[in-house]
């Protein structure tokens, strides 16, 4: 697996999450977030915002996940964004987080959207065992005016046992 530390974001991260998702590459497939938005994540308790970063301790992604007071441990997997891509460092965190969520935050069903037309996330989610529960009947409309189809995925939790790695 590819080296990758998870920690909480702080403060001083916000400037950098915040040109990140911006970013051209990543923008076509998220709606961002503002400033303030990010900041009020971070003390929310319903919220974990986690910064990625490889063996240098350079970051080089993040990732928001909710719901972590549902009552029925529905947690939504919000965003991962990786800036240093196709080097396996979006199955590395998605693994590590699967294994967070259910081990250790006793989570029985994961849940993410994701674009109809984002190739690469959608091979990574299904290929690490999430299956698609629906397409929301109207596409939704991204920054820049287009529109695109969202479908919902999820992971359960008699489901993940065997897509979760041991290390
Ligand atoms: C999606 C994202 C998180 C993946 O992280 P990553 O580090 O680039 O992904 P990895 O290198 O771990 O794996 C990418 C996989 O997708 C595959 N892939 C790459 N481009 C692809 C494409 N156009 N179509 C299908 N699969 C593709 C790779 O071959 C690899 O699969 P493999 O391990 O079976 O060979 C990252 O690219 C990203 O931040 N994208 C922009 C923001 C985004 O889309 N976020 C998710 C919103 S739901």
């Amino acid at each position: 697996m590819t080296d990758l530390l998870i920690c909480k974001t702080k403060e001083s991260d916000i400037d950098l999450i915040v040109t990140i998702e911006n970013h051209h590459e990543n923008l076509p497939f998220i709606i961002p977030n503002s400033k303030e938005e990010h900041h009020g994540l971070l003390t929310d308790d319903n919220i974990e915002h986690l910064l990625l970063k490889n063996g240098k301790n350079k970051i080089i992604g993040f990732v928001i996940l909710a719901g972590l007071k549902d009552k029925k441990k529905n947690i939504e997997f919000r965003r991962i964004i990786i800036n240093d891509k196709g080097k396996g460092y979006g199955r590395t965190a998605i693994r590590k987080l699967k294994k967070h969520c259910f081990e250790k935050l006793k989570c029985r069903r994961l849940w993410l959207d994701v674009l109809e037309n984002n190739e690469r996330a959608k091979h990574l989610y299904s290929s690490e065992g999430f299956k698609e529960d629906k397409k929301l009947r109207e596409p939704i409309l991204m920054i820049g005016g287009k529109s695109n189809n969202l479908l919902i995925m999820s992971l359960l939790e008699n489901e993940c046992n065997n897509t979760i790695t041991k290390n």
